[in-house]
């Protein structure tokens, strides 16, 4: 029991990425804009956006709405069969992703989204089991073929990546590059060519795809400029598919409806994967997006793909709700431009902090700020991916003021909902910089 005399979720519920017998987080009872409610009254200033994902704020009207009248209509009908209200959502998504002619696959969520991703591709290629290169420092998800892709130090003695036929390679990672050099652009050419190299020496008949996240990710890195194209060069060169995990980055998260098309069409993946952002999270639901040259070479296959809820009407009617909302109310262009001030802000806090070594993002509403503990060596303040004792602290006492923070390892994530009012989102900056001064000051 809390407190508040009301049943509290310890007692009986396992949850997700962390430890059962330290698990101690408020219940949430509502939630309005970028605000959330919990059960003793207090009000939670949400600068993650819940796991990244309520992209639109909590409890968007247009959001209940669309699904109160969906239920209303048709609760559910099977993925064999067709629903009116999937095919709209269908339609809208390869409109604004760019794919157009190709197909949508809906999902659950976003790893069994890859999963399907990766038997598409596969099935495409002709390659029922073929090799998949994907990053270490990434996050696919928590399923077996998720963990198998994710380049995730939590989850990598649970799964043998081989044996799926799944090779890493090293990341994009300006700030401690892996290939030795101290230019972000060549850092991110690098890495690109690393995938080439892997792509040869695994045999480009035997690859069947690529899989990377074009930007912001729960791992913390944002490629440079340079990496997307180089990536797509190299794929397109040797007959690779290329699939975006855009689970995080999608629908505005980066500034642009999908983080890839930062760098213009001709620089396409082959297919989108996508989640959160795609409903706002008001419904689970996933997507994988099948570019037009994809599905003409599935299109006479039988497709071994799909779980009963796939693309469930009411998730459906969340997402074609979410996807014009994004639209009627400007909000991809207003993410990369309070995103701009957003990061000029935490560069200035930079100036401030000598524990803050890299802010790095601000394409959209989404930042990161790896904080060191020698700003000259850029030695960490915990290995990776530990969390220092400091941040936890900070996050605790942030939580305790009303704000709560995403963080992984040294890192503090921002990803506020893209419809957080700029005063809100100075006011919790200001506090950053005095959790800062308290807990990391030198
Ligand atoms: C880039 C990326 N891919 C995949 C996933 C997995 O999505 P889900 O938790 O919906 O399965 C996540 C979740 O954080 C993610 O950030």
């Amino acid at each position: 029991m809390t407190a508040h005399g009301m049943r509290h979720e310890a007692d009986s519920v396992l949850h997700s990425w962390c430890v059962p017998a330290d698990w101690d987080a408020p219940t949430v009872v509502g939630g309005e804009g970028a605000w959330l409610l919990l059960e003793d009254g207090r009000r939670i200033l949400d600068l993650s956006s819940l796991s990244e994902c309520s992209l639109l704020g909590h409890q968007h009207p247009r959001l209940v709405q669309a699904i109160r009248d969906q239920a209303q209509t048709l609760c559910f009908v099977t993925n064999q069969w067709g629903a009116r209200v999937r095919a709209e959502l269908a339609e809208e998504l390869l409109e604004v992703s760019g794919l157009r002619g190709g197909r949508v696959f809906f999902t659950l969520g976003g790893a069994d989204a890859n999963e399907n991703a990766i038997k598409i591709a596969r099935l495409a290629q002709e390659q029922p089991q073929g090799a998949v290169i994907a990053r270490d420092r990434s996050y696919h998800g928590a399923s077996y073929m998720g963990m198998a892709l994710s380049g995730d130090a939590r989850v990598q003695a649970f799964v043998d990546a081989g044996a799926l036929n799944v090779h890493h390679v090293p990341p994009p990672y300006p700030y401690r590059c892996p290939f030795g050099t101290s230019s972000p652009e060549a850092c991110g050419r690098a890495a690109a060519q690393a995938v080439a190299t892997k792509i040869d020496a695994v045999g480009a008949q035997r690859t069947a795809a690529v899989i990377m996240e074009p930007n912001a990710g729960s791992n913390g890195i944002v490629p440079p400029g340079s990496f997307w194209p180089a990536l797509r060069r190299v794929t397109r060169d040797r007959g690779v598919l290329l699939i975006a995990d855009e689970v995080m980055s999608g629908f505005g998260r980066c500034g642009h409806w999908f983080a890839w098309q930062q760098h213009g069409q001709p620089h396409a993946p082959d297919l989108i994967t996508c989640a959160k952002g795609l409903t706002g999270a008001a419904a689970p639901l996933g997507a994988v997006i099948v570019s037009a040259a994809v599905y003409e070479r599935i299109e006479r296959r039988m497709l071994p793909i799909g779980l009963t809820y796939c693309g469930h009407p009411l998730s459906c009617a969340a997402g074609l709700a979410a996807v014009r909302t994004y639209r009627d109310e400007g909000l991809i262009e207003r993410s990369r431009r309070l995103g701009a001030w957003m990061f000029e802000r935490l560069q200035r806090l930079q100036e401030r902090h000598e524990a803050i070594g890299e802010v790095r993002g601000g394409d959209g509403l989404f930042a990161v700020v790896e904080l060191v503990a020698d700003r000259a060596t850029r030695h960490p303040l915990a290995p990776w991916p530990q969390t220092p004792p400091a941040l936890a602290a900070l996050l605790r006492e942030a939580l305790a003021q009303g704000l709560s923070l995403a963080s992984r390892g040294n890192l503090i994530i921002l990803a506020p909902p893209l419809v957080i009012a700029q005063a809100e989102l100075a006011d919790a900056i200001a506090r950053l910089d005095a959790l800062l001064a308290r807990h990391l000051s030198r």
